[in-house]
């Protein structure tokens, strides 16, 4: 069932748990989403950031995801992911996104908050949810890349501003994690978390999510975090999939059989996530 993204998270913020937003490049990664999803009844979130769109086609994503999403009865939204190309998102808003992410978190707030309201106004018109982003979350994604020493965290007055002058319906917070692989471990704010959901009362997005201790994990749920972005964790179970089956099959050149055990390694690592997030048997009909 294909839904608004406001839809799923406004219903993982009045119940307390928080839904995977899971990223996707092709047709596999598609299919374990949904799989996971089904297999635990877990409402979902698949999302393209604007390098995926680009590698495989805004309109083949689209049309592999809602037509996945129509055919189940997990509620499923699919979202841009990281937006910050103006046509790039009315693009998703054409080929049925029904959520999108403007990201002007590298400008200074005053024009964070003028690029965001001009989608907002857009994307409101045709139904289609909005997140946005306030604070600079570390590492590299897309086109922006930002130095751990770069990355500042939210500010709890000025998100209350941005949200009100705004309007989105969820909000991205810096708040201690990174994009990529860590090195060390990460450490949360959970105070800052806490602060924010008190302020601000409604749907909060941790982006940088995999590779976070499952206690932190569960602790930022319970402060209110609904959105949890994971991309990298899914490209590693593929990686280690693909390179144990060639490894162990040298001679073997059919795709499908490359791949097919990838995809069943990304169900796995999703289901542990949904399990994780408390989306596990949320769906609702
Ligand atoms: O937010 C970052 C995601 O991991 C997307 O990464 O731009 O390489 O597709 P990507
Ligand atoms: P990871 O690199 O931690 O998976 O973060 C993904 C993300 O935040 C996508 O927006
Ligand atoms: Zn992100």
């Amino acid at each position: 069932m294909l839904v608004s993204g406001k839809s799923i998270l406004q219903h993982a913020h009045e119940n307390g748990y928080a839904v995977g937003a899971f990223n996707v490049n092709n047709m596999e990664q598609v299919q374990a989403i949904i799989g996971a999803a089904e297999e635990t009844q877990s409402p979902v979130i698949i999302q393209a950031s604007q390098g995926g769109l680009k590698y495989a086609g805004v309109e083949i994503i689209s049309a592999m995801a809602k037509t996945l999403a129509e055919n189940t009865t997990v509620p499923v939204a699919i979202h841009l992911d990281h937006g910050t190309d103006f046509t790039q998102i009315m693009k998703c808003l054409r080929n049925g996104f029904t959520s999108v992410m403007i990201d002007a978190s590298h400008y200074e707030l005053d024009e964070n908050i003028r690029r965001t309201k001009q989608i907002v106004e857009m994307a409101k018109a045709v139904g289609v949810s909005v997140e946005a982003e306030l604070g600079k979350i570390g590492g590299v994604e897309d086109d922006i890349a930002v130095d751990e020493k770069d990355a500042t965290y939210t500010d709890p007055d000025e998100a209350a501003k941005f949200v009100s002058e705004t309007e989105v319906d969820y909000l991205a917070i810096a708040v201690g994690t990174a994009h990529g692989p860590y090195k060390g471990e990460p450490k949360l704010d959970f105070d800052r978390i806490k602060v924010i959901k008190e302020r601000l009362n409604m749907p909060l997005v941790l982006h940088g999510s995999s590779g976070v201790p499952e206690e932190s994990i569960r602790k930022a749920v319970s402060l209110g975090i609904n959105k949890i972005n994971i991309d990298t964790d899914i490209r590693q179970a593929f990686h280690r999939a693909v390179k144990k089956f060639v490894a162990e099959n040298p001679d073997v050149y059919d795709p499908r059989k490359i791949v097919g055990p990838a995809r069943d390694a990304m169900k796995e690592v999703i289901k542990t996530k949904m399990e994780m997030f408390g989306s596990t048997g949320k769906a609702w009909r």
